[in-house]
């Protein structure tokens, strides 16, 4: 029967054999999958695991710094590379998601190739990939599937001709968080709601500017942190806030306003292939609706998104 204290003896045993004295590189994410696949794979070369987390200057507030402490705390060699500004001018004056989802790929494997170059003499390249990924590539879209999709016309990058090493390619979810518990990862990664890749840049409709991403990740911190507060975060898939393209009207004393517009989703789900929007309690959306309007300068008005999947996507585009 399979238990997780098994596999983690068994699959570091293996890794051991595979790698022997390799350097593999690796970029993590702060998800779970990426986060237990290095803990496996550090647990059986250490150091010459050489992991790289990137600021894509679209995550959310604090999340670059905070993710990289607990990366240092979990004892991995990981290098965090600033990269906001290279993702802020690629991106600049684009609208359309899909090329917006492209320039954000396109970039990201630009830094990731550019650090992987600094590792003398790597030869693997690890990843998070889980069994529902192997089968089914839409299911989860994760930085790999982005890699792939997005990689240039004029040939593999060269981190791409690395071998590839996957430990979690037989697992589903479930069983990521169980071998991540006995790793004794930090619940706060383990119980982390997922993040798409492209981050809050497809969550900024229209274009995306350093000034909008800063209001973004406020409202997003307050709904999170409310969320968590109010004891509920648990019981949501995922969770994240819409910077919409318009502007509304509202007063403030005798003064006109016309601002921005913000949408509030939360939806359960089991593998986000269908979700259901949370029917989260009326005064936990009033208190979060205020605290939002007086605590993010630039927004008068939030919404929340009642839509279900099919035919509503979770994110927005
Ligand atoms: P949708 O919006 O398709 O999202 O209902 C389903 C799940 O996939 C995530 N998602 C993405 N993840 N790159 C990613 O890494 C993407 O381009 C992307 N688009 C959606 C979304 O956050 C949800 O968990």
């Amino acid at each position: 029967d399979w238990t997780p204290d098994i596999f983690v003896e068994s699959t570091v045993e293996e890794l051991k054999a595979k790698l022997g004295n390799d350097k593999v590189v690796m970029g993590l994410s702060g998800g779970v999958d990426s986060s237990v696949a290095a803990t496996l794979i550090h647990q059986a070369i250490g150091k010459n695991l050489y992991c790289i987390f990137v600021d894509n200057g679209l995550l959310r507030k604090n999340e670059f710094e905070d993710v990289l402490d607990s990366y240092k705390h979990m004892g991995l060699n990981v290098k965090g590379v600033d990269a906001k500004q290279k993702f802020y001018d690629a991106l600049k004056d684009i609208t359309d998601p899909e090329a917006k989802r492209k320039a954000i790929g396109r970039v990201f494997i630009e830094v990731f190739d550019d650090e992987s170059h600094k590792i003398d003499g790597v030869k693997w390249l690890g990843q998070g990939t889980i069994y529902p990924d192997v089968i089914e590539s839409v299911s989860v879209k994760g930085p790999s599937a982005t890699i792939k999709s997005h990689h240039n016309v004029g040939g593999l990058p060269d981190f791409m001709k690395l071998k590839v090493v996957e430990p979690l390619n037989t697992l589903f979810k479930d069983e990521v968080r169980l071998v991540g518990k006995t790793l004794e990862i930090d619940d706060t990664i383990l119980g982390r709601h997922p993040f798409p890749g492209p981050g809050l840049g497809i969550r900024i409709l229209g274009d995306i500017t350093a000034e909008k991403v800063r209001i973004l990740q406020e409202v997003d911190h307050l709904f999170i942190n409310g969320l968590k507060k109010a004891g509920l975060y648990d019981d949501v898939w995922q969770a994240g806030a819409i910077l919409l393209p318009i502007n509304s009207v509202g007063v403030m004393g005798d003064e006109r306003t016309y601002e921005q517009v913000v949408s509030l989703r939360a939806v359960t789900s089991v593998d986000g292939m269908t979700a259901d929007w949370c029917h989260l309690p009326y005064e936990f959306l009033a208190d979060i609706s205020n605290d939002i309007i007086n605590g993010v300068k630039g927004v008068n008005r939030v919404v929340y998104d009642i839509s279900s999947k099919p035919p509503a996507t979770i994110e927005w585009e």
